[in-house]
């Protein structure tokens, strides 16, 4: 029995408003936490399951202005377009808010100020990024560059996406402007600074040593490797005309870095549902008996285990995540998704193309949740869990109980005789499934919570299939009614248990058992549906009325599939053709310009790869001058024993510089050949020495 409840505030990642929702999305953030807060409120907790849209990344200007509408007409249009795949998809909200409301941007401010009012910040005038063409400093997503830990040359000024770092723009090699393409140059601005290294004692204690057993071995490991490197304060504002406006005198112009006004998004969230619903907010940010939990993304772990608790914990009022479960990610057919290549499965679209088959969707993405390593969504495997599991283990075996019922029995549910050892055996089996479901759940191991549900169904048509009601109905009633009996029980107690994982199912089924008025347990209540699975002597009384067959689940077409892949085919032929068109000419570079780089022949005598990066070579080349090391971001397409004795243009004068803590020293010229794979820049030398000069 349930007697202890407990409260939760149970947050999901708010998505930027640049792009609709596509199925990465769903597995690895809003899917699971719905399960979570669904299984919750069946148990009679009390739960805030908040979110809302993020709409003031950087992102949004610079995707307005290429779809030529405003960014405020931009978040309306994404803002409607995500919050209805939510609805769609059962993604059950107490509260989907978004961070342009009023109430956002007072919560923000509140916080900024009463950070600012304590002192906790440092004031610094320092020199930043600026694009001098487009008028503006570069932070964040206006800027890219190699990414200083791992060599990524896609890095963007706050985060390298390729090893998860969190950076800051001047850490950034080779700088160039997100805008114009432009090199940046430098220029001083005013920021505000959160120092993240004052609280790196206290987050070693609060994080290493007090959730060292319970986080996800992933997140941990991530927290503390950033930990380990050492922390660094950071800019939590910055200049420019879209955002939060820096509630600070002498501030114009300057708005709060997305970050920090994002997570802030949660609370703004639950204050908007606590005022319509007439709850404390503060119950659930500020009642040291909350739970708070984060679901999110891998790339989002500093922001939610370092940045955000840095935040609550300088303010002083808040309490810590209980927990931040974060996924790794999912690709689609191999491929890394990708919102700007339209390589996704879009959920509208989904939707469009699978009318009222949301279950199926969100069966296929926990079934192969991302849970502990990148996963891949295949369109066939897809079919496959559809055809083989939802509908010929789920389905069937509801089918079959629910038209035998009414065959035999007009829908009525027969009075039990004696129990077989079997049957015994079986009901002992289905009264264990709800506390091994609950606790895979209350572990964040969906995958396994809802492989359970399915074993569940599996033990009922294996309970079937054994007993065979359709032939010893011809002779022994009696032992037929026993079975049905059974059989009923355990269609119940799916209909409750697949509820936080198959929510539309679970609510067709309860309508077929006619169920219904047996509502989900509300807060405080005693014994809860999924309890009562092990404790009540019947679920489905004799004499109860179930309603007719409907069909859960149906079979998908190999067109169906075939159509899909077709429809990716035609992405990738399209991203294939934008990757071939030619680099515009760039800029005019004088003679003196070109005169300045010292471009010679060498050797490549020793490679060898850079530990912890996976881009990263160690190169030691002969270039007639010297034997020196050059640290290549090329580990991806070579192999270092393949490259050795290669002749290669080298750049001897380009300034050295750092690469995990490797000096480099020069640069190595190279180019892709028509499949986008990396070729030596090396001209015809043979002949030619160690050293030449090319001109
Ligand atoms: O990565 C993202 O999509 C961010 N918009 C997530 C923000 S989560 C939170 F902090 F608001
Ligand atoms: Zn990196």
């Amino acid at each position: 029995m349930n007697t202890t409840t407990q409260r939760y505030t149970i947050t999901a990642a708010l998505p930027y408003t640049n792009g609709p929702i596509h199925i990465g999305h769903l597995a690895g953030v809003y899917v699971p936490a719905d399960i979570y807060a669904r299984f919750l409120r069946m148990q009679g907790n009390d739960v805030a399951f908040v979110c809302g849209s993020d709409e003031h990344g950087v992102a949004i200007p610079m995707k307005a202005k290429k779809e030529g509408i405003s960014p405020q007409q931009l978040i309306d249009k994404y803002h409607a377009i995500i919050k209805q795949s939510f609805v769609d998809f059962g993604v059950s909200f107490d509260n989907y808010s978004r961070t342009s409301a009023k109430i956002h941007q007072e919560t923000a401010s509140g916080i900024f100020s009463k950070l600012y009012k304590d002192g906790k910040f440092i004031e610094e005038t320092t020199q930043q990024l600026y694009d001098a063409e487009a008028d503006q400093f570069l932070a964040d997503r206006f800027v890219t560059g190699t990414c200083p830990k791992c060599g990524n040359e896609e890095a963007y000024g706050d985060q390298c996406e390729s090893c998860g770092s969190s950076l800051n723009a001047t850490d950034l090699i080779n700088p160039k402007s997100a805008i114009s393409g432009a090199v940046p140059t430098m220029k001083e601005t005013r920021h505000w600074f959160l120092p993240l290294d004052q609280y790196e004692d206290w987050l070693k204690e609060w994080i290493l040593v007090g959730h060292k057993k319970d986080w996800k071995v992933n997140v941990y490991g991530q927290v503390k490797s950033w930990i380990d490197e050492g922390l660094k304060p950071r800019a939590v504002t910055r200049d420019l005309d879209w955002g939060i406006p820096v509630p600070v005198e002498g501030a114009e112009g300057k708005v709060l870095y997305v970050w920090f006004d994002a997570p802030i998004g949660y609370i703004s969230s639950t204050k908007e549902w606590a005022e319509r619903e007439g709850k404390n907010w503060e119950d659930y940010w500020k009642a040291k008996d909350t739970k708070l939990v984060h679901f999110i993304g891998k790339d989002n772990i500093v922001f939610h285990c370092i940045i955000f608790p840095i935040i609550l914990k300088a303010e002083g009022s808040y309490i810590l995540p209980e927990n931040v479960p974060a996924n790794e990610f999912l690709n689609l057919e191999g491929k890394k998704l990708s919102t700007s290549k339209n390589w996704a499965v879009w959920l509208h679209e989904y939707l469009e193309d699978f009318p009222g088959q949301q279950d199926v969707l969100r069966y296929v993405l926990t079934a192969n949740a991302p849970e502990t390593k990148d996963n891949d969504f295949t369109w066939k495997d897809f079919q496959a869990r559809n055809n083989n599991e939802l509908v010929a283990v789920f389905g069937n075996f509801i089918n079959r109980v629910v038209v035998l019922t009414d065959k035999y029995y007009e829908g009525e549910v027969p009075s039990p005789g004696v129990y077989s050892e079997v049957d015994e055996q079986t009901l002992a089996t289905l009264r264990a499934y709800p506390a091994v479901i609950a606790s895979s759940i209350q572990k964040y191991r969906f995958r396994e919570a809802q492989g359970e549900l399915m074993n569940l169904a599996r033990l009922g048509n294996k309970y079937l299939a054994d007993e065979e009601p359709w032939k010893v109905i011809k002779t022994d009633e009696e032992r037929v009614k026993t079975v049905m009996y059974v059989a009923l029980q355990i269609a119940s107690a799916l209909a409750t248990l697949s509820e936080p994982f198959l929510p539309f199912t679970s609510a067709k089924l309860k309508k077929i058992l006619n169920m219904e008025q047996e509502s989900v347990a509300s807060p405080g209540k005693e014994a809860t549906l999924w309890d009562e699975i092990s404790t009540k002597e019947g679920l489905l009384l004799s004499g109860h009325k179930i309603g007719k067959a409907e069909l859960l689940f149906s079979k998908i077409e190999d067109e169906q599939i075939q159509e899909q892949l077709e429809k990716l085919e035609v992405t990738k032929a399209a991203n294939e053709a934008e990757n071939k068109r030619m680099e515009p000419q760039k800029e005019t570079a004088t003679f003196e310009d070109f005169s300045k780089m010292d471009l010679r022949t060498g050797t490549i005598v020793e490679a060898t790869k850079m530990p912890k990066a996976n881009k990263l070579l160690v190169l030691k080349i002969d270039t007639g001058l010297d034997i020196r090391t050059i640290v290549s971001g090329i580990a991806e397409s070579f192999k270092p024993e393949e490259i050795i004795g290669k002749k290669v243009t080298v750049l001897v004068n380009l300034a050295p510089r750092k690469l995990r803590g490797v000096e480099s020293q020069g640069m190595i010229l190279m180019t892709e050949d028509a499949q986008g794979k990396l070729v030596f820049l090396n001209p015809d030398t043979n002949g030619v020495e160690n050293g030449t000069v090319i001109s």
